[in-house]
């Protein structure tokens, strides 16, 4: 009987216990195979901390935020902490991992995860073992996919926010800015603030400048238009600055903590135009509560997808969606590329002609 692993990674999301419950109910209930499921990511797949996962252990749960597995993104297997007479020491677990899985007959793995966890999933598949990604962040910056499980949520909920936002904008004649999650990508924002009828959109592809951003927000004033509403994106820079940070400590999984970019333009848009500017950070929103049903509905596809990759013995490879389709791809190219917004991106251009300002 094949034995087979799963692990989810990074941040959490909606759409995660979709995934494993589409897994876990391919995999027992129609192929008779055993899964075990590690706790809290790579944690869990370096201490063999692991549960049996079986069919009622997934029942109920499609609608459901989060990981029923648990995650975690400060622990990574190739710099991976350990403990010894009061030092820390940093030690790459690949081998421990190995003889983990070994041990317990554990033929492959398959992490559900963002771009960090899938990159340490690529750099374990080249050294042997067996591993299937699937993708999963609210950020959709995985390469090599159109897009990823949880995305389609989180830019619901920003919209949702966004609309709720519009009363305070309008009835109070304020400038709100809404500081929206998604690292070196601004997806969320782009669509969220497209979906939301936003003003201004600051992404980080696009360095903006905080007078061509004031100068629409004038314009607008002087059209009767007594509100404004920007997305940021919460890598957004301005033309040769820097990324505002929340503080300077750096992730080993993640890298730097952004943050702030809201609250930074908004003092500066403040002393410029006059208007009242205030700022909403949406933060852990974004990523929490019920998928929606496009999430549902791509996470169970690419778990039943996970499962059938599995059948074929074809590891190394990511499950992804192209146009609509379901494709294999390998995990060395989706570790060496990011999913950013290209400048020719057509919804960009759409976004432009319909009046929208990206600050630029
Ligand atoms: O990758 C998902 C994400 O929510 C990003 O959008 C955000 O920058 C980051 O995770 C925050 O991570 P943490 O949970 O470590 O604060």
């Amino acid at each position: 009987m094949k034995k087979i692993a799963i692990l989810t990674g990074g941040g959490d999301c909606p759409g995660m216990n979709a995934v494993i419950r589409a897994i876990v109910k391919t995999a027992i209930g129609n192929q008779g195979w055993e899964i075990i499921g590690y706790k809290d990511g790579y944690r869990g797949l370096v201490m063999n901390e692991f549960v049996n996962l079986k069919l009622d252990d997934v029942s109920g749960i499609l609608d459901e935020g989060g990981t029923i597995l648990g995650t975690s993104n400060i622990h990574n297997p190739l710099k991976f902490k350990v403990e010894k007479d009061g030092n820390v020491e940093i030690k790459d677990m690949t081998e421990r991992i190995k003889n983990n899985m070994e041990m317990f007959g554990i033929e492959g793995l398959i992490c559900i995860g963002g771009d960090s966890t899938i990159y340490i999933a690529g750099k374990l598949s080249e050294s042997g073992i067996n591993i299937i990604c699937i993708p999963k962040t609210i950020d959709n910056d995985i390469a090599g996919t159109d897009i990823s499980s949880g995305f389609s949520t989180a830019v619901s909920i920003v919209t949702e926010a966004v609309d709720r936002l519009h009363t305070t904008a309008e009835s109070h004649h304020r400038v709100m800015i809404v500081e929206t999650m998604g690292r070196f990508a601004g997806w969320i924002a782009l669509e969220a603030g497209i979906a939301s009828g936003a003003d201004i959109i600051l992404i980080p592809e696009i360095n903006y400048d905080i007078n061509s951003v004031a100068m629409t927000v004038l314009n607008r004033k002087n059209k009767g238009k007594s509100f404004s509403i920007i997305l940021a994106a919460e890598a957004a820079h301005a033309k040769g600055g820097e990324y505002v940070t929340q503080c300077d400590t750096v992730s080993d999984y993640d890298g730097i903590k952004l943050g702030g970019i809201g609250n930074h333009i908004a003092c500066q848009l403040e002393k410029i135009t006059g208007i009242e500017c205030k700022t909403m950070v949406l933060g852990y929103l974004q990523r929490g509560g019920r998928p929606n049903a496009a999430d549902r509905i791509l996470s169970t596809r690419l778990g039943a997808a996970a499962v059938d990759a599995a059948k074929d013995d074809e590891y190394g490879k990511m499950i992804s969606i192209s146009g609509n389709d379901i494709t294999r791809i390998d995990l060395n190219y989706v570790i060496n590329s990011t999913n950013t917004i290209k400048p020719d991106n057509k919804l960009i251009r759409i976004a432009r002609n319909i009046g929208i300002s990206f600050g630029d």
